[in-house]
Order: structure tokens, then C-alpha cells, then sequence
């Protein structure tokens, strides 16, 4: 759950009240609404903090004063957080349009509260990634194991930042040395590598991480995983790099 200090006008808390729940993907609240309640909420909350654990301080570390693109952004939790941190501009992009949509009244919540001008749109990170307009820090957070070439995506995330990006993947094999594996989404026999896609996936070691990024020409300056006793729910790993050049 991420709490926001802001106390939102008449429209939007109704806005808050009807919105779809599936667009929250993480869990907001304000000084005078939440999001929906439902079945998830637990688990979405707890995901959440946890990942935040792992990726906020290094958030308000790197976007103040830059230009931040957000990939998978979802409902936008970690824009809004480079947002509250002050970043000059934030561009978050998914595929889904609900989940726009809450980021998108988000954004709206924190007019007047920050500098920042954020921008979320409903579009393929592929078709992004194929432009080229370049951010200061690049953000992909819980996609790069569920596209079907996780090199190629790298690579072309190299050539979108000017110095650093922030990554985090899922479905982390909890195993030293550098393999994995490939999954087809279940009941089906070929793969579609754009969304949606999240049932199918790579299953890569943290060492295969680390290989993919290095070879894609960054540099790892931290690295961030959950605690042990955590790690057989929450398979992540997290790196901060920079573009060696
Ligand atoms: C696991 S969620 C991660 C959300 C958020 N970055 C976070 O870490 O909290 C993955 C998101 O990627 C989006 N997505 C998956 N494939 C995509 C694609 N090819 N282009 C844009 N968005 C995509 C999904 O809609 C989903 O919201």
C-alpha cells in the first residue's frame, strides 16, 4: 500500500471510489480515499513493500532532476515514488489500459503537490524501446522475465538511457551459476512474445542476470535481492547499473 499524503478533491475521490480494482496494482491511499478492495489486496500489498524495500532507495537516490522513463509501469507506484522524489519529467508506459488509467488519475492527484511532469501511456515497451528518444534513467521493473528475448530487450535498453537504469526481474532461480529455462504459457505450444505474456517466461539464475546485463554493456554498481526467508515467494533480483561507454 502506498500511502499518499494528499487530500483529494470531490471528483477524484469519486473517480478513486468507481475505478476498476484490477487497475490498481498496487494498492494507493490518500488523506481521503483508497482503492478498491479485493480478494488480492493482501498479497498485492504485501508485494509491494517488499519490492519497495528493494528499489526505493535507490529511486530517490537516481531521478532527482532527471528525465525518467518508467517500462511495465502498471498503475505507476514507482513513478509516482521517482515523481515524489524529483524527478523532472516521468514517462510511464504498459499495455494495460486499466491500469493507465489509475496511473493516469494519479498523476492528476499530485498536481499542485509536485514539479514533475508525468505522462503514462498505453503502449507496447517494444514499440518504446524501438524510438529513439533517450531518458536519463530507465526503470524496468517485473518485465524482462516475461518477454521472449530478455538479451535483445537489454540491449535495446542500453541504447535508451544516457547513463543509468534500474532493474528488477521475477521467477529468479534460487541457484548459483549462470542457466535457466524457458516456459510456455500453459496449455499452448508456441510463445507470444508481446503482451500479454505473463504466464510463459524465462527462468533465469541471478549469475544469468548478471551475464545479460554486462553483456548488453552495463556496468553493476548494486545489486538488491529479498531476504532469504522471503525469497521462495518473492523470486526477484535487482540491479542498479550504469552504461559503460
Ligand atoms: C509484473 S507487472 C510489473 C508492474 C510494475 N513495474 C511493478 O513492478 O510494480 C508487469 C506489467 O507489465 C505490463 N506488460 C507486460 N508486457 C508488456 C508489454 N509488452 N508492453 C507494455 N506493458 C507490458 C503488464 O500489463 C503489467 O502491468
Amino acid at each position: 500500500m502506498v500511502h499518499l499524503n494528499v487530500t483529494l478533491p470531490d471528483s477524484l475521490v469519486k473517480e478513486v471510489r468507481e475505478s476498476d480494482y484490477a487497475g490498481w496494482f498496487t494498492p494507493f491511499e490518500f488523506n481521503n480515499a483508497r482503492s478498491p478492495d479485493h480478494s488480492k489486496r493482501f498479497y498485492y500489498q504485501k508485494r509491494y513493500e517488499w519490492k519497495s524495500q528493494l528499489l526505493n532507495e535507490w529511486i530517490d537516490r537516481f531521478a532527482p532532476d532527471r528525465r525518467v522513463l518508467d517500462l511495465f509501469c502498471a498503475n505507476g507506484a514507482f513513478s509516482v515514488r521517482a515523481a515524489l522524489a524529483g524527478a523532472k519529467e516521468v514517462t510511464g508506459v504498459d499495455a494495460e489500459e486499466s491500469r493507465i488509467s489509475v496511473a493516469d488519475l494519479l498523476a492528476r492527484s499530485l498536481e499542485g503537490h509536485v514539479d514533475t511532469k508525468l505522462g503514462f501511456h498505453v503502449r507496447d515497451v517494444h514499440e518504446v524501446l524501438a524510438e529513439d528518444e533517450v531518458y536519463d534513467l530507465v526503470m524496468c521493473f517485473g518485465g524482462l522475465y516475461h518477454v521472449s528475448d530478455p538479451a535483445a530487450m537489454l540491449e535495446k535498453l542500453y541504447h535508451k538511457t544516457s547513463k543509468y537504469a534500474i532493474i528488477q526481474t521475477s521467477h529468479v532461480v534460487q541457484a548459483p551459476g549462470s542457466w535457466g529455462w524457458f516456459r510456455l504459457p500453459r496449455g499452448q505450444d508456441t510463445y507470444v512474445p508481446q503482451w500479454p505474456s505473463e504466464t510463459g517466461g524465462w527462468s533465469l539464475t541471478a549469475g544469468c542476470y548478471r551475464r545479460l546485463l554486462r553483456n548488453a554493456g552495463f556496468r553493476i554498481l548494486e545489486e538488491q535481492r529479498p531476504p532469504y526467508a522471503l525469497r521462495p515467494r518473492f523470486r526477484w533480483y535487482a540491479a542498479m547499473v550504469e552504461k559503460v561507454v
